[in-house]
C-alpha cells in the first residue's frame, strides 16, 4: 500500500471509529442526562479529525480555594490566589448558561464553603446544565435540602478509607467520616428518582492499598458508584508527601489486587484499572507504547479560583525534566470570554500537542477514562 492509500485507510478507520464511539458515548450520556448531544459530537470530531471545535462539552470550575480539610496529599495546596469576586463569578455563570456546554463539574477547595455556590447552581439548573459536584462531603447533611431541590445530577464524594480514623487522619479533620455518612443518608432520604447519583472516590495511598476489597464491601450498598485514583505527586511541587507516595512495589501489589477483584467487580476490567498498576511502576512505558494519551482536553476547559483558564492547570508542572516548556494558561475570565479562549489558536495548538503526546506528562484521573480507551488509535 502506498502512502496515499495508507492515509485514506487511516481516515476511513478514524471515521468509522469516531462514528461508533460518538454514537455509543452519546447514547449512554443521553440515558443519564438530558443534554444536547451536538457539542459532544463536535468534540469527538475535533479529536479524531484535527479540526477546532466550537465549545467544550465540560467545564471544570474550581470555584474556591477555601477548604475545611487539610489533606496531606492535596494537589490544591498552594492554589493560594484569592477567589474571584461575586461579580466575576456571575459573569462566568452567565457565559456557561448562554453556551452549549453540557456538563459543569464544580470543585475546589470545598465548594460548599463558597458563598456563591447556590446562586451558581440555581442558574446552571435553570439552563438545564448537568452539574457534578466534587466534595469532601463534610457539609452534605447541612445542605442536603438545597442539593436535592436544585437537582444536582451527581455528587462525587471523597472517602479514602472505610476505617473512620484513617479517613479522618488523611483528611486532617476529626469526625469527617461520620459527617460524610450522615450526609449520604440525608441525601438518600430526600432524593427523588436517584438524583443526585452518589459516587464515592478514594485516593489510593500506601496505607489503604490492601483495603480495596473491604472498602468496596463496606460501601457497595450505601452508594451508587465507587472509584479509585492513585496518589499523584507530580500535580504539585508544593506537596511534602514523597514518603507516602506509591512506589514500584506498591504497583506490583496493586496489580495482584486488581487481578483478584476483576471477577467480583467488573469495573476493574476497564483499561483505566488494568493499566493503573503500570502507571505506578512504569508510567513512561504507557506513553511510549501508546497505551495512554491525554485526550480529555478535547472536551474540558478548566477555570481556577482566581479566574485563570487552562486546558490543564497541572501540565507545566508535570514535565519530567522539571523544565517549564509550556504554560498551558489560556487567559483569565476577568478579561477574556470562555468561548473565545476555547476557540483561540493557542487552545487548538495545545490540544494538538497533547494528542501527539509531545507533552510527556502523564496522570491518572477517574474522569479521564478516555485517555486509556482510545490511546492506541493515535499511534505516532
Ligand atoms: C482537589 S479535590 C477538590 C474537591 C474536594 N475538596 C474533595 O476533596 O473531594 C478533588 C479530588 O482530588 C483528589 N486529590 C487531591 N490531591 C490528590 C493527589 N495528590 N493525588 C490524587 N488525587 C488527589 C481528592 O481526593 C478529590 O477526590
Ligand atoms: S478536601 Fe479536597 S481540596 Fe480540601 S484539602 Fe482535601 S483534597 Fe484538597
Ligand atoms: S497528562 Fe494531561 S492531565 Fe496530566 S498533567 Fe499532563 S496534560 Fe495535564
Amino acid at each position: 500500500m502506498n502512502i496515499k492509500e495508507k492515509k485514506t485507510q487511516s481516515i476511513i478507520r478514524r471515521f468509522d471509529l469516531c462514528k461508533s464511539i460518538t454514537k455509543s458515548s452519546i447514547n449512554s450520556l443521553l440515558a443519564r442526562y438530558s443534554i444536547d448531544p451536538t457539542v459532544i459530537t463536535d468534540n469527538f470530531q475535533s479529536l479524531f479529525f484535527n479540526q477546532p471545535s466550537q465549545s467544550p462539552s465540560i467545564i471544570k470550575w474550581h470555584i474556591t480555594s477555601k477548604c475545611n480539610c487539610d489533606c496531606i496529599f492535596c494537589y490544591q495546596h498552594g492554589l493560594g490566589e484569592e477567589d474571584l469576586k461575586t461579580s466575576h463569578i456571575n459573569t462566568i455563570t452567565r457565559q456557561i448558561c448562554d453556551s452549549k456546554i453540557c456538563f459543569v463539574v464544580l470543585t475546589g477547595g470545598e465548594v460548599f464553603l463558597s458563598k456563591d455556590i447556590f446562586n451558581i447552581l440555581k442558574s446552571l439548573k435553570k439552563h438545564r446544565k448537568a452539574v457534578i459536584i466534587l466534595t469532601n462531603g463534610i457539609l452534605l447533611e447541612e445542605f442536603s435540602n438545597e442539593i436535592v431541590n436544585l437537582g444536582v445530577e451527581q455528587l462525587s464524594i471523597s472517602i479514602d478509607s472505610h476505617i473512620p480514623e484513617m479517613h479522618d487522619r488523611f483528611r486532617n479533620h476529626k469526625g469527617a467520616f461520620e459527617k460524610i455518612l450522615k450526609g449520604i443518608e440525608a441525601i438518600k432520604k430526600k432524593r427523588n428518582g436517584g438524583r443526585p447519583n452518589i459516587a464515592i472516590r478514594a485516593v489510593i495511598l500506601k496505607e489503604n492499598i490492601q483495603q480495596i476489597e473491604e472498602y468496596i464491601n463496606f460501601f457497595k450498598d450505601k452508594v451508587d458508584e465507587i472509584s479509585f485514583a492513585p496518589l499523584q505527586i507530580p500535580f504539585s511541587e508544593n506537596l511534602n508527601c514523597k514518603e507516602i507516595n506509591l512506589n514500584k512495589e506498591d504497583g506490583i501489589k496493586l496489580k495482584k489486587i486488581i487481578a483478584g477483584l476483576e471477577e467480583k467487580f467488573s469495573f476493574f476490567k476497564l483499561p483505566y484499572y488494568k493499566l493503573m498498576p503500570q502507571f505506578i511502576t512504569d508510567p513512561r512505558a504507557l506513553l511510549n507504547n501508546n497505551l495512554f494519551r491525554c485526550m480529555g482536553y478535547s472536551f474540558i476547559l478548566t477555570i481556577k479560583n482566581n479566574g485563570d483558564v487552562f486546558l490543564c492547570p497541572h501540565m507545566k508542572k508535570a514535565f519530567e525534566d522539571g523544565k517549564i516548556h509550556f504554560n498551558a494558561r489560556l487567559g483569565n475570565v476577568k478579561h477574556d470570554k470562555l468561548l473565545d479562549l476555547w476557540k483561540s489558536k493557542r487552545c487548538f495548538l495545545i490540544q494538538q500537542y497533547l494528542k501527539s503526546a509531545k507533552n510527556k506528562c502523564i496522570c491518572w484521573c477517574t474522569t479521564d477514562n478516555i485517555n486509556t480507551e482510545f490511546a492506541g488509535y493515535f499511534k505516532n
